[in-house]
């Protein structure tokens, strides 16, 4: 059985970070690992296929980024977006 969305496919545990580009912090954290993969936002939204709209993501992204990267990644509050 499958937790993804039936039309896009994102799996529908994740959280959106983004909302102009709809994009999950799953996303984001898959845009970080691989040979290619992204050192800064700029890098993550073109690893996604897209581009900074409003940039009130940025922020978020880039706590995700060194989470990630420093290895302490931790889960986020859907509700307030905080850990
Ligand atoms: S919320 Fe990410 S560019 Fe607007």
């Amino acid at each position: 059985m499958t937790n993804a969305c039936d039309q896009c496919h994102r799996d529908l545990a994740a959280m959106i970070v983004c909302s102009c580009n709809v994009l999950s912090d799953n996303d984001v954290r898959s845009a970080l690992s691989g040979d290619d993969a992204a050192r800064t936002c700029g890098e993550v939204y073109g690893c996604l296929g897209c581009s900074a709209q409003c940039g009130r993501c940025a922020r978020t992204i880039r706590r995700i980024m060194n989470e990630a990267l420093a290895g302490t990644d931790v889960a986020y509050c859907r509700a307030t977006g905080n850990s």
